[in-house]
């Protein structure tokens, strides 16, 4: 019989991906099969995310649940970027763990299994050349590391701490695992880096001179491979030839994430973001002159320490000229090792939350205009997900999830698709072709 796998992924894109590479390991080389239940699991892992929540008492109340009600014999391994900055303190607070495993660590995961109270939390580990068994999630959609770490020290972000330096994948080694991902069935693949568009900046061997823009030409060549995405791009290394390649490359899907952060000069200079406010407006007006399509996302950190009231005004009034179609939102939160969280000019905490309320509703606001326009346009959808009461959900090419009526016959297939009602996070459509 074989051992069981039950694994909880917090986080980001980057940690799904961690989570398929673990789960890959462990079932190709340790016979493991993944289930749903941790309590008939042999080996449970969690894969956790540090960049706002404290989720340090939360991490340790699921331990304790995943400990009292485990099968008696199953271990626990904690992996991921709170595993990368807490270390060993995690087994000396539970006691019970039985290993301790870094985001830049992954390619170990079968090494710890088997050490008593292994703690590998190495962010100068390099793995960005390790072939991992291939594992996917989906066959339809494949999710593809092109770096490893972070170069920028934003003053907020505790992931150049847990991931360490940015080292970029071979470009021969990305191709061929994309070729793989075609061959099996993908129609499209999801480029996953800190920074993707910083590609090519260093490598931990020998390697040719080559930046995103050349990274995206060659692996559009594959055949078979009808869709390219990638998050996430940094503004600040947005120049005329990465925003041109990404319009004329009928490949690239044409929704850009640009993560803002803040509107305000004084602040991004404080955040240590390397850009301008009106620098970030230059590149989205560039980008929509290439690309008039393209739909725009981004992240925003409302309360950073010292962001006065003029400083949140701009970054509304980015909102206002951008109009993005999406925003993820925050309040700014201290992590350990940054350096904002030594910053003492703090906004006060009722402030912040009428600041991130006032933001999401102005931004709903935007939404719902946009959205008014969207009743009858047509879309080319890839679908990818069953829902219930028979719908079938995918994207367009410009990232709006889109559902039908239908079944799992349109599972890796595009249609035409008629926007015929219009929600906030999703639209309904009929088929026309
Ligand atoms: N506080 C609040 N938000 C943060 N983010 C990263 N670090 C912090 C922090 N300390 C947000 C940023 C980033 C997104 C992934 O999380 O907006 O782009
Ligand atoms: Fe969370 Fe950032 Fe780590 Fe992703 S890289 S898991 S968002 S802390």
């Amino acid at each position: 019989m074989s051992k069981k796998l039950f694994i909880e992924t917090l986080g980001c894109a980057m940690n799904s991906r961690d989570t398929e590479h673990m789960i890959a390991e462990l079932t190709e080389k340790e016979g493991y099969e993944v289930v749903k239940d941790f309590r008939d699991a042999d080996l449970i892992l969690i894969n956790t995310c540090s960049v706002r929540e404290k989720p340090v008492s939360k991490l340790f109340s699921e331990l304790g649940i995943f400990n009292k009600k485990k099968k008696p014999s199953a271990k626990i391994g904690v992996c991921g970027c709170t595993a990368s900055h807490l270390g060993r303190d995690i087994i000396k607070r539970a006691p019970y763990v039985n290993f301790v495993l870094g985001a830049r660590n992954v390619s170990k995961i079968t090494e710890v299994l088997h050490k008593d109270r292994a703690v590998e939390i190495d962010i100068n580990y390099d793995e960005s050349e390790f072939a991992f068994k291939d594992f996917r999630t989906s066959t339809l959609k494949a999710f593809i590391n092109i770096s490893i770490g972070c170069d920028k020290s934003c003053t907020y972000c505790i992931v150049p701490k847990t991931r360490g330096d940015e080292v970029s994948i071979p470009d021969r080694l990305i191709y061929n695992e994309a070729q793989r991902a075609v061959d099996a069935g993908a129609k499209e693949i999801f480029l996953l880096g800190q920074n993707v568009n910083n590609y090519g900046r260093r490598f931990s061997g020998e390697h040719e001179k080559i930046n995103f823009a050349e990274l995206l030409k060659r692996l559009s060549k594959i055949e078979g491979l009808q869709r390219i995405r990638f998050t996430s791009p940094h503004p600040f290394y947005m120049d005329d030839e990465f925003i041109e390649e990404f319009a004329t490359n009928p490949k690239i899907c044409k929704a850009m994430h640009m993560p803002l952060q803040s509107g305000s000069t004084k602040v991004l200079k404080d955040m240590k973001r390397g850009y301008s406010k009106e620098w970030f407006l230059n590149r989205v007006e560039k980008l929509r002159k290439v690309c008039p399509e393209v739909t725009i996302s981004t992240d925003i950190i409302v309360a950073f320490p010292g962001e006065s009231d003029e400083d949140f005004e701009d970054t509304l009034d980015v909102l206002k000229k951008v109009r993005f179609d999406q925003i993820f939102s925050f309040k700014y939160s201290p992590r350990p090792h940054t350096e904002a969280q030594h910053f003492t000019n703090v906004v006060d905490p009722e402030v912040a939350s009428a600041r991130l309320t006032h933001l999401q509703s102005f931004h709903t606001q935007i939404l719902d205009e946009k959205n008014a326009t969207q009743l009858d346009k047509v879309y080319s959808v890839y679908f990818e997900e069953l829902l219930p009461n028979h719908f079938v959900s995918g994207r367009s090419d410009n990232n709006f999830v889109i559902k039908v009526k239908g079944s799992d016959e349109l599972l890796g297939e595009f249609r035409d698709v008629k926007i015929t009602s219009i929600g906030r996070t999703i639209l309904t459509g009929e088929i026309v072709a």
